[in-house]
């Protein structure tokens, strides 16, 4: 495993739209390994290819606050959303910078798993924030787009 550079806002890739994973091989394991490790030790919650530069569909959530909720999400799509929340959020791509976003209560991801078995999964308060911020980020769109209230910037 290896750390990987996270991609900080204003470099253009964040914008792109990524592309589906067709290959379950060693290189996506690779990439999801080391998005593991870059996330941890980031302190983040979430992390999706692109922001370690890589175009492809697939996030990796930790929501846990002792590493027991890891999971790995590929080609990930909500196909159910309910209820509404408003909650702080942040990136480790802006790093300093936060915002209040509205985004569903509960949401319902299918994806793919790092051998291409599709699987569903639920999420609730911060794990459904969290994959709709990732998965939002598969499609180039920035937490900061999703902001009610103005971002604020720790002093
Ligand atoms: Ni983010």
């Amino acid at each position: 495993m290896a750390i990987r550079n996270i991609v900080k806002i204003g470099d253009d890739i964040l914008k792109k739209k990524s592309r589906p994973v067709e290959k379950f091989d060693e290189r996506l394991w690779q990439l999801l390994d080391d998005m593991k490790e870059t996330m941890y030790l980031a302190e983040g919650v979430g992390l999706a290819a692109v922001q370690v530069g890589v175009l492809k569909r697939a996030i990796v959530i930790d929501c846990s606050q002792d590493k027991s909720g890891y999971m790995e999400l590929i080609n990930p799509e909500i196909i159910e959303t309910e209820g509404e929340q408003r909650e702080v959020e942040g990136c480790l791509s802006l790093p300093g910078e936060s915002g209040v976003t509205l985004r569903p209560a509960e949401v319902k991801v299918k994806a793919q798993d790092r051998n291409g078995n599709w699987c569903v999964y639920k999420g609730t308060d911060l794990r459904a924030r969290c994959f709709c911020h990732e998965i939002d980020h598969l499609d180039g769109i920035i937490f900061t787009e999703r902001v009610i209230k103005e971002p604020v910037t720790e002093q």
